[in-house]
């Protein structure tokens, strides 16, 4: 674990040798200090999230700007700091290592590696708070980000460029949705970076495992900053994932970067405000709490090609209680992001996993990346799912329903079953395309319920060694295969299996 003078030491290595190009003379005095904070007087332009230092030798972080003081988050040691001690301008912003060489590393908020892997070698840094694009330079979202998830592939399109909101209580599959997305990024030309924040060690590490066991490891950056770090860093550590993830945005290359959660990063930040007694407002949230996440998600964006037509995905997080998405920071992140996603503990509970709620869930520009194939699979899904659910609350009392009424019921329950999928078993879209569309022209119907992962995985076997080329069409082209032939094939594989 990372202790609050080693904080301070690197950030002063960074501060070391730059040339502020006017004199930072300007000192302030410091007029209240309290735990890992400060106020002080006479920075007048000092800049918001300015490093400052102080007489001793401490680093700290210029927070909110008032008329007559400065808030000041403490990076280290601050026992010796007292009222009337001298805190003096830096010019600096905090920056952060960048580049390709923290790929397969999982490191701290400042860039520190925390894998026992040994030092990391970067030359670059880059600020970890910076300008969004503009409106005009950026593109609109057009390519898909394919997660390898049916349940989102299918009905809540993710686009690159896009932010997408994965919301729901605890224990609900959130952080999984994550992983799997990651996996399923494999030769995809994706760089992922995933931002833990306030999680326990143990857990961390158990998903940097899965990642390596996946061999995603090799396109991913783990940033974390533990439940046990100090929450100065748990308010730092999206900011210094985003900086990273636009190095790689500006060079051209796509990045797709999960903030798993942004709830605990505004508990961090509500804990530093509180202590700087800044005015508490709903849920004793500061003012600028919505700030702390529009600039954050701002960043993310397809760039348009003259500079260098990269893209940031993000896919933030934000933990709900009871279901609730009507808390301060839900509803403040919702309106941010172009859809959500959300996660129900009573579908996760009834074995419904992915536990994603197709009726509350919604991508705004995600489906105008899909490609065509899937667009005509999945075209229709999303209502028949929601009238499935209707009708099936309305005919759990009665008896004898008509054979219409009974065929839709079938369907509704075979497509629930085929959005379900398993732990760590991303789905190429050709295949994804393949299921649906044998679920949406029938020839699920006859398959008891039971019997349905089953038909899948068999039917994936028998196509990945008798029709390839069918799958290859819909890779290649992005659109269905001749019909008949889809059809013929697919008969064909029934014909020689159990389900005939
Ligand atoms: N599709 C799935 N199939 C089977 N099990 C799953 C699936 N998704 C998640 N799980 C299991 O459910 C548990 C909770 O998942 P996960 O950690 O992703 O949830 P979470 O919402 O991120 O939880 P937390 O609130 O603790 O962060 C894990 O044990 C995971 O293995
Ligand atoms: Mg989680």
């Amino acid at each position: 674990m990372i202790n609050a003078q080693e904080i301070s030491a690197l950030l002063k290595q960074q501060i070391a040798g730059f040339q502020p190009d006017f004199d930072y003379t300007e000192t302030g005095v410091v007029t209240y200090i309290g735990d890992g904070i400060a106020r002080a007087q006479g920075l007048d332009n000092a800049m918001s999230g300015e490093l400052l230092v102080f007489e001793n030798g401490t680093i700290g972080m210029a927070q909110n700007l008032e008329t007559n003081d400065v808030g000041i988050i403490i990076l280290g040691e601050f026992t010796d700091i007292r009222e009337g001690s001298v805190v003096r301008r830096t010019g600096k912003i905090m920056e952060v290592p960048v580049g390709s060489a923290l790929i397969g590393r999982v490191i701290n908020p400042l860039g520190q590696p925390v894998d026992g892997l040994g030092d990391i070698r970067t030359i670059k840094t880059r600020p970890i708070e910076y300008p969004a694009p503009g409106v005009m330079q950026r593109k609109s979202v057009n390519e898909p980000l394919q997660t390898g998830l049916k349940a989102i592939d299918a009905l809540v399109p993710i686009g690159r460029g896009q932010r997408e909101l994965i919301i729901g209580d605890r224990q609900t599959g959130k952080t999984s949705v994550a992983i799997d997305a990651i996996l399923n990024q494999k030769g995809q030309d994706m760089i992922c970076i995933y931002v833990a924040i306030g999680q326990k060690e143990s857990t961390v590490r158990t998903q940097v495992e899965t990642l390596r066991q996946y061999g995603a490891l090799d396109y991913t950056i783990v940033v974390t900053a533990s439940a046990s770090q100090p929450s100065p860093l748990l308010f730092l550590a999206p900011y210094a994932g985003v900086a990273m993830a636009e190095e790689f945005m500006y060079e051209g290359k796509h990045v797709l970067i999960v903030y798993d959660d942004l709830s605990k990063q505004a508990v961090a930040y509500r804990e530093l405000s509180l202590l700087l007694r800044r005015p508490p407002g709903r849920e004793a949230y500061p003012g600028d709490v919505f700030y702390l996440h529009s600039r954050l998600l701002e960043r993310s964006a397809k760039v348009f090609d003259e500079l260098g037509g990269g893209s940031i995905t993000a896919l933030p997080f934000i933990e709900t209680q009871a279901g609730d998405i009507s808390a301060y920071i839900a509803t403040n992140v919702i309106s941010i992001t172009d859809g959500q996603i959300f996660l129900k503990d009573d579908l996760f509970n009834s074995g419904i996993r992915p536990a994603i709620d197709a009726g509350s869930s919604v991508s705004r520009v995600g489906g105008s990346a899909q490609i065509k194939a899937m667009k005509k699979v999945a075209g229709t899904l999303r209502i028949d799912l929601a009238s499935y659910r209707e009708l099936e609350a309305f005919t759990q009392f009665g008896s004898d329903l008509d054979a219409a009424t009974q065929a839709k019921l079938n369907r509704g329950r075979r497509t629930v079953e085929v959005l379900k999928q398993p732990l760590h078993k991303p789905l190429p879209v050709e295949k994804q395309v393949l299921i649906l569309y044998a679920l949406t022209n029938g020839f699920l119907d006859s398959v008891p319920i039971g019997d349905i992962l089953t038909f899948e995985e068999e039917l994936y076997a028998y196509f990945d060694l008798h029709y390839d080329n069918l799958l290859d069409t819909i890779r290649t082209t992005k659109d269905l295969p001749d019909t008949d032939d889809l059809n013929a094939a697919i008969q064909a594989f029934k014909d020689q299996s159990v389900f005939k």
